[in-house]
């Protein structure tokens, strides 16, 4: 689509949201959340597809925040693919070491910024409804600054440290006084590795059975989430991935993880799997759901109506 076409859509604002985290759902307006995320998010012809948060990505986040008990007793850190705005990675980083990644300059300058406000109490307190958010939100915000990092990785190019140059214009979304600071996990391994919404065309599948070969330690699991309705890519990926000796296990989406979700992929009624990708043989993982296992290699893949 070009430039002029999402201008005239209204699509190059930049807008901010806050997602809100609690041990249930949906949260009433005036109710308590216990963490509160602040996320940008940034025009799509700036960002693409990472330049919004996508409804799976805050499902994972209700997950991994249910669930951040056992994350923290069988995992010390964590990769994640395609992070987009970062509200995932963000709130993985309040319980163990979160390295986020993606390929655009406006996408890694918009998770430095993220996790920046994300992180820094100053002038905050009247954003919250309660002081006890705030004080929840300090809490937090400590953890965040330790444990969030980012990193380059281009599925295509995992030799590459650097996001190519982008313009001027494209490239403005740092947070004042900061720069990127990239790390280098080139030579890395990680035994949990996550991603939302990564196999949305079937041109990434193999550049993403690569990523995972390359960075998934021998004993470490891959969880990812993603609708349905994303074609046939997901059951390439899975297939090849079941090919190349791991194990392939899907699970369905657990209610609380919809309730009050309010975007374009609820309105169309979306159903999101959950995947736990590990290699044969490994003992004691820690599978991303906890539902019955689905006949992943039976069921239909299809794409949304408009
Ligand atoms: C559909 S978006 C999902 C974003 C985020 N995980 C969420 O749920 O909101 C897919 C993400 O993968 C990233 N991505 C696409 N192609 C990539 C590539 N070749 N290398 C690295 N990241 C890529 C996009 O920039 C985007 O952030």
């Amino acid at each position: 689509m070009q430039v002029e076409q999402l201008l005239s859509m209204q699509k190059q604002k930049i807008k901010r949201r806050v997602i809100r985290l609690s041990d249930s759902y949906p949260i009433k307006k005036s109710g308590a959340a216990k963490q509160n995320i602040f996320i940008r998010e940034i025009p799509i012809c700036s960002g693409g597809v990472g330049a919004g948060l996508w409804e799976a990505g805050e499902m994972m986040s209700r997950w991994i925040y249910r669930n951040s008990d056992a994350i923290k007793a069988n995992f010390t850190g964590c990769l994640e693919l395609g992070s987009g705005v970062g509200l995932t990675g963000i709130v993985m980083s309040t319980f163990i070491p979160t390295v986020m990644t993606d390929y655009k300059q406006a996408l890694l300058q918009n998770l430095r910024y993220n996790i920046w406000s994300n992180s820094d109490c100053t002038d905050k307190d009247d954003l919250f409804n309660t002081p006890a958010e705030f004080t929840y939100f300090k809490s937090h915000a400590e953890l965040i600054k330790q444990n969030a990092q980012i990193a380059y990785i281009d599925w295509f190019d995992l030799n590459q440290l650097n996001p190519p140059e982008e313009d001027f214009e494209r490239a403005q979304l740092l947070p004042f006084n900061q720069s990127l600071n990239l790390i280098n996990i080139i030579s890395n391994k990680f035994n949990l590795i996550i991603g939302s919404e990564l196999n949305y065309c079937v041109e990434t599948v193999d550049a993403l059975v690569n990523t995972l070969e390359k960075y998934l330690n021998k004993n470490g699991v891959f969880w990812e989430i993603i609708s349905l309705f994303r074609g046939v890519g997901p059951k390439l990926f899975m297939t090849k991935l079941k090919n190349n000796g791991f194990e392939v296990e899907a699970r369905e989406a657990e209610e609380y993880m919809y309730n009050g979700i309010e975007s374009c992929q609820r309105k169309r009624n979306e159903t999101y799997m959950m995947w736990t990708i590990y290699k044969k043989g490994t003992a004691n993982v820690m599978t991303f759901g906890n539902g019955p296992l689905v006949d992943w290699e039976n069921i239909e893949y299809t794409l949304a109506a408009e």
